[in-house]
């Protein structure tokens, strides 16, 4: 291994770009030599590729977004443009490859794998659903976000006595909502992991109303409806009236939290080393707060489940 590359691809978390420091730092230290491809797959099969120093990933640390810029590239999704891609690594001299994305950016590496080209796939996605680890980059910082928010719709929901439903990002998993639901003292947290109960939900809203609290915050995965829906639904069947606020791509935006900087400070380093180590195909990840790297197969092959307990828990407290 001399020469490796690193990437940013699908939905961009805060952090990616302290995980981009943290491996051309690493991979600069072990004597390596290191590219950043820019737009993701996209810039792979352009050859959009540039040699970084020690100094191309300064002052990056604390910035939200990408400084590689991501990308979904549907031509990387055929055989012609994995090859055009590989010819590019090739011609450019690159050993290792090593992947900052999401799920969909993971089996776009295992493509580049079973080229022959060695991975290492470093999990950045605000929605919390790669498998094998518990904690992707980005997570933490988007939980924070939509804390936040929910705090301060809580304030006028207060003032105005009203209900709120929040729809919040996660794409088919309900991590986010769920962590947030529960940090931000939601009376309800729905999820796409668990069935919908529309009479449940009304329950608890007349619950709460009943010993005088003067609002209600219910959660919303957006994998489970979209919020339009459900205030139509609990308008219809319950005569409850809602307002409704959807967070969008704000979620996805901002300076990263200490602990995403510390992970993908983790994690970057943690992928270099697995490259040097010969490792050809593998995902970095956190299991009991140690840093792992394990087959990147097993992240399509298992599937892991939300932790309900935390829902059961966010209920208990919420009465
Ligand atoms: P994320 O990585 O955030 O899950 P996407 O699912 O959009 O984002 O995937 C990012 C990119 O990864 C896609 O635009 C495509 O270029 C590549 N990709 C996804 N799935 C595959 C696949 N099965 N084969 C090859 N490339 C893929
Ligand atoms: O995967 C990250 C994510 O923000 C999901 O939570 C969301 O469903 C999706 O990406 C939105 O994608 P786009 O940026 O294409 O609108």
């Amino acid at each position: 291994m001399n020469r490796i590359a690193v990437l940013t691809s699908g939905g961009d978390a805060p952090g990616m770009n302290a995980a981009i420091r943290s491996v051309v730092r690493k991979a600069i230290y072990e004597g390596l030599e290191v590219s950043g491809v820019f737009h993701g797959y996209q810039g792979l099969i352009d050859g959009k590729i540039e040699q970084f120093q020690l100094g191309s990933v300064g002052d990056i640390i604390q910035r939200g977004g990408t400084i590689l810029r991501s990308a979904r590239c549907p031509e990387f999704m055929t055989e012609a443009g994995r090859e055009k891609a590989y010819n590019q690594l090739k011609l450019h001299g690159i050993d290792g490859v090593v992947i900052i994305g999401g799920d969909g950016s993971f089996r776009g590496a295992y493509e580049l794998v079973k080229l022959g080209i060695p991975c290492a796939c470093v999990p950045a996605t605000i929605d919390n659903d790669i498998n094998g680890t518990q904690f992707t980059i980005g997570f933490d910082t988007a939980l924070n976000t939509v804390v936040e928010a929910i705090d301060k719709i809580r304030d006028t929901a207060t003032s105005h006595e009203r209900s709120f439903i929040i729809e919040v990002m996660g794409r088919d998993a309900g991590d986010l909502a769920l962590w947030a639901g529960l940090g931000g003292g939601a009376e309800s947290i729905l999820l796409p992991e668990k069935a919908f109960d529309v009479n449940e939900i009304v329950q608890r809203i007349k619950q709460s109303t009943g010993r005088g609290k003067k609002h209600s915050i219910i959660v919303l995965a957006e994998g489970m409806m979209p919020a339009h829906n459900l205030a139509e639904i609990l308008k219809k069947e319950a005569g409850v009236e809602t307002r409704v606020s959807i967070l969008g791509h704000m979620q996805r935006g901002g300076s990263p939290s200490a602990r995403d900087r510390v992970i993908a400070s983790q994690y970057g380093s943690r992928a270099v080393e697995s490259l040097i180590e010969g490792k050809q195909s593998v995902a970095i990840g956190m299991r009991n707060h140690k840093v792992v790297d394990y087959n990147l197969e097993e992240v399509f092959t298992k599937r892991e489940k939300l932790d309900l307990s935390l829902l059961d828990l966010a209920q208990t407290l919420s009465i």
